[in-house]
């Protein structure tokens, strides 16, 4: 049998709707794999490790090889910028990266703009050619216009649940998220085989299909 390849699964919500897809595309993982506190996890039934990473790190394994193939949010891979292939639009876990604030903002003269994206914010508002400090936070990026940390943040947007509970408006949407298949590139070209059967198997299971 060939090498296992190597998986950097995101622990949490995408994890669910990546397994689920993972099992519908015909690969076999075990039920006690979902609530097990393990990192390293080897699927001997479908020849793979997971290595149950923190979503944000995701990447960072990949990009080392650590990791043959992973899976992360387009938010992530746009804010880490790390140098892997992209191979697929999952399209699962479905959400957008938008600019919110309070119903009242105005533009003043300080604009400060809280966010766990500070690459992705930066790089945004120079291109609307607006010059705001941004500063990062690592969650609950909602409270920051509410007690005056910052006017506005960028943040993501899934049901909208959070906005309305804290009484924020969306001003802008700034791009689609969907959940991304990455590789590592030595590992796409010696394990190329096993990649492709994966992607070739995800390929008809993922809703909307699309190749990046
Ligand atoms: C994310 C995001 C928003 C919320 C959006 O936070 O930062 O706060 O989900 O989802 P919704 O539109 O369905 O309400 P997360 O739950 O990851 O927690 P965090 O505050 O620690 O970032």
């Amino acid at each position: 049998m060939t090498e296992a390849l190597k998986v950097a699964m995101p622990k949490g919500r995408i994890y669910k709707k990546a397994s689920q897809l993972f099992r519908e595309a015909g690969i076999v993982i075990p039920d006690d794999v979902d609530d097990s506190r393990r990192l390293v996890i080897p699927i001997p039934e479908a020849n793979m490790e997971f290595i149950m990473a923190k979503p944000v790190d995701v990447p960072t394994y990949v990009e080392y090889g650590v990791a043959d193939i992973g899976i992360v949010g387009k938010d992530v891979l746009l804010e880490e910028n790390r140098d892997v292939y992209e191979l697929l639009d999952l399209g699962i876990a479905r959400c957008r990266m938008s600019v919110i604030a309070l119903p009242d903002w105005q533009p003043g003269i300080h604009l400060r703009v809280a966010t766990k994206y500070p690459n992705v914010a930066t790089r945004y508002f120079r291109e609307q050619g607006e010059q705001v400090e941004v500063i990062k936070l690592n969650g609950s990026i909602e409270l920051a216009p509410l007690i005056g940390l910052a006017d506005r943040i960028v943040d993501m947007v899934e049901t909208g649940q959070t906005l309305k509970e804290n009484g924020l408006v969306e001003r802008e949407s700034i791009f689609g998220i969907t959940s991304r298949l990455i590789a590592n590139r030595v590992s796409y070209r010696m394990k190329n085989t096993a990649i492709q059967e994966l992607c070739d198997r995800l390929e008809t299971v993922m809703p909307g299909t699309a190749k990046v």
